[in-house]
């Protein structure tokens, strides 16, 4: 294969992430970044674009030479930015708008669901104030449940989900986007651990990731508001090979052949979010591209060349890739996010330390006197690997240890449970 030029699109932690990955593979011969972050700059050629516009990212992709463009956020992926870097001739690592349903729209990916035989909690849609007291009566508590599960319909970056035993909390979450004018997903309780499984998917093919563990709320102990992500390990001690293979068996294969067989071929990172009860696994949510902060320690342990793959994927041969090889250690990754995330963070601090190839960037910016500057809540994604857990723990935390950033907060158990054998399907 002739050596590549990759443009990826993004700039989060999850987007340096990739970029280290790919730097790994002898073929990626030049990455770009757009936008980027100041992290990034240091291992890409950074330029400007406007994400979510197909014919900018289409002209960049040409103008950079790419041969491999990668998206990684969703919301230029449900806008349709894969097809216009396609329809440029250029190979692109993303699904389709139409196949990008499978994350925004939650009634498409309800409906290929159904159509698949694939478990997944029970939902309704609320789209009316007049309709919201007496559908919340048949979820929660009220219906038996541990909690009420209360989304926003559209993309929310995580943050529009509410789950709580409290009716009034519960009402409240889905009265205010009902306000906002945001259809309201009230969805059964899931009980038992959940995971992401990110597998590469080109139509039929479907090849799986190592799997995940991410921590949503912001607090230790799962203890205040839902976040982006506030940490991730992988792969996971209390899952074993065979629980694994059934989700790709039982869930990402039966959904990627549906999405073929209703002409929404999906070529890209699904990933499935999947609750673990105790009646079998349940699929919480799917995704259209790679997860964040997942990505941030599944990629820290790939030892097959990322660009490779996503080029496959890309252009028709991720069948003939082969079995993926993989470091045997832990991956361990910490969000250290701005004072008063998730709500409005404190953005413009100087943060000191955040150098080395173990700290990922996200909301950070180069000011003109070369200092890093914080410029959004999820700051840093600080990663450790190690030959068990509790080694990658170690080796985070102390990256962590050693970075200043006035005002922020990070979780101190991520992975914890786990490496203190605690979890239990
Ligand atoms: N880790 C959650 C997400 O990427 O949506």
């Amino acid at each position: 294969m002739a050596p590549m030029r990759v443009l990826v699109i993004g700039s989060g932690a999850r987007e340096h992430a990739l970029l280290m990955a790919l730097r790994n593979d002898p073929k990626v011969e030049h990455l770009v970044i757009a936008p980027g972050n100041a992290g990034t700059a240091a291992v890409a050629e950074q330029r400007e674009v406007d994400i979510t516009s197909g014919p900018a990212v289409a002209a960049l992709a040409r103008d950079v030479a790419a041969d491999l463009v990668v998206i990684g956020p969703e919301v230029p992926l449900v806008l349709g930015v894969a097809d216009a870097v396609r329809a440029a001739g250029i190979a692109c690592f993303g699904p389709s708008r139409d196949a990008a349903r499978i994350e925004g729209s939650k009634a498409f990916a309800k409906d290929v669901m159904a159509a698949a035989g694939v478990r997944t909690a029970r939902s309704e849609i609320v789209d009316s104030p007049a309709d919201l007291d007496a559908a919340l009566s048949r979820f929660g508590p009220d219906a038996g449940e541990a909690a009420w599960v209360v989304k926003d319909d559209g993309l929310a970056a995580g943050k529009g989900v509410v789950v709580t035993p409290d009716r009034a909390a519960a009402r409240a979450h889905a009265a205010g986007l009902l306000d906002a004018g945001h259809p309201v997903l009230l969805e059964s309780f899931l009980d038992g651990p959940e995971l992401s499984l990110f597998c590469v998917v080109d139509g039929d093919t479907v090849v799986p990731l190592l799997p995940a563990q991410d921590f949503k709320r912001v607090g230790d102990g799962d203890a205040g508001p839902n976040t982006g992500g506030m940490g991730a390990y992988a792969p996971l001690p209390w899952l074993s090979r065979e629980a694994a293979a059934g989700i790709v068996a039982d869930i990402v294969k039966p959904v990627a052949a549906e999405l073929v067989r209703r002409g929404s071929r999906f070529a890209g990172l699904l990933y499935a979010g999947v609750a673990m009860t105790s009646t079998g696994p349940a699929v919480v949510e799917f995704n259209c591209r790679f997860g964040d902060p997942e990505t941030q320690a599944v990629l820290a342990l790939l030892e097959s060349p990322l660009g490779q793959l996503l080029h496959a994927a890309a252009t028709g041969g991720l069948s003939e890739f082969g079995a993926l090889r993989w470091r045997d250690s832990s991956a361990v990754t910490v969000v250290l996010a701005a004072e008063n995330y998730p709500g409005r963070p404190r953005v413009g601090d100087v943060i000191v330390g955040a150098e080395g190839e173990a700290v990922l960037h996200a909301g950070t910016v180069l000011r003109e006197d070369g200092a890093v500057v914080s410029s959004g809540g999820r700051v840093l994604s600080v990663v450790g690997v190690g030959d068990d857990l509790a080694a990658a723990r170690a080796a985070a935390y102390r990256t962590l240890g050693s970075i200043r950033l006035p005002g922020s907060h990070f979780r101190t158990d991520i992975g914890l449970a786990a490496a203190e054998d605690k979890i239990r399907i």
